[in-house]
């Protein structure tokens, strides 16, 4: 059984996601892995909780620890890679985890590193994405899982899923649609990149 580790910010709805996909035996959901762990950069993350009530290895690797290191972001990374690598994962799945890489850690895991976010990318990379995507007038949203580069939200897309905007929809209703199509692409996209 393959190896994957995820990483979270928050809420951790996808990582719950790809968590009962993987759990799930003989149904067409069905996800050939073990989720061996889930780093938060936040103490606080709400995830951290589902994962363990799921019985999922959970840590912190807290990036304001690192924040005196005369290179915070290279010395978290380095310590994010440390932790990640007990594991020998054949992904790494980014799950709402809201850092900004360095490069020399999309190099380390190459190939092998997975992001989803809300939006049809390379439409709307960044924050606020269903706002922009309102404010645009745009009749269609949804989410993208994209092989991790360099430069963010960007990268080989993997997998789409496309929602209807409704007139009367705020940021958050169109999240809410957005995020149940997530939790389908999530787990089959890594299902496909596993040979699931
Ligand atoms: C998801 O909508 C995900 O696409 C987005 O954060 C949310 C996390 O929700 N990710 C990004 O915006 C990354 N650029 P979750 O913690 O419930 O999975």
């Amino acid at each position: 059984m393959k190896n994957i580790v995820i990483l979270i910010s928050g809420e951790g709805s996808n990582m719950e996601a790809i968590i009962r996909a993987a759990k799930v035996q003989n149904w067409e959901k069905n996800l050939q892995a073990r989720v061996a762990a889930v780093i938060s950069n936040r103490p606080s993350a709400k995830g951290l909780g589902l994962a363990q009530h799921h019985g999922v290895t959970s840590q912190v690797v807290d990036h304001t620890t690192f924040a005196i290191d005369t290179n915070p972001r290279e010395a978290f990374d380095t310590a994010l890679i440390k932790e990640i690598d007990q594991y020998a994962p054949a992904l790494v799945v980014l799950a709402g985890f809201m850092r900004i890489l360095t490069p020399m850690f999309v190099a380390h895991y190459q190939g092998r590193l997975i992001n989803i976010h809300p939006s049809l990318l390379p439409a709307f990379p960044g924050l606020r994405t269903h706002q922009r995507a309102i404010e645009a007038g745009c009749q269609f949203a949804g989410a993208t899982v994209h092989l991790v580069s360099a430069e963010l939200d960007h990268g080989p897309i993997l997998a789409q899923a496309v929602v209807p905007v409704m007139e009367d929809d705020t940021p958050e209703s169109l999240a809410a649609r957005v995020l149940t199509q997530e939790h389908l692409i999530y787990p089959a996209t890594i299902a496909k990149l596993l040979g699931n």
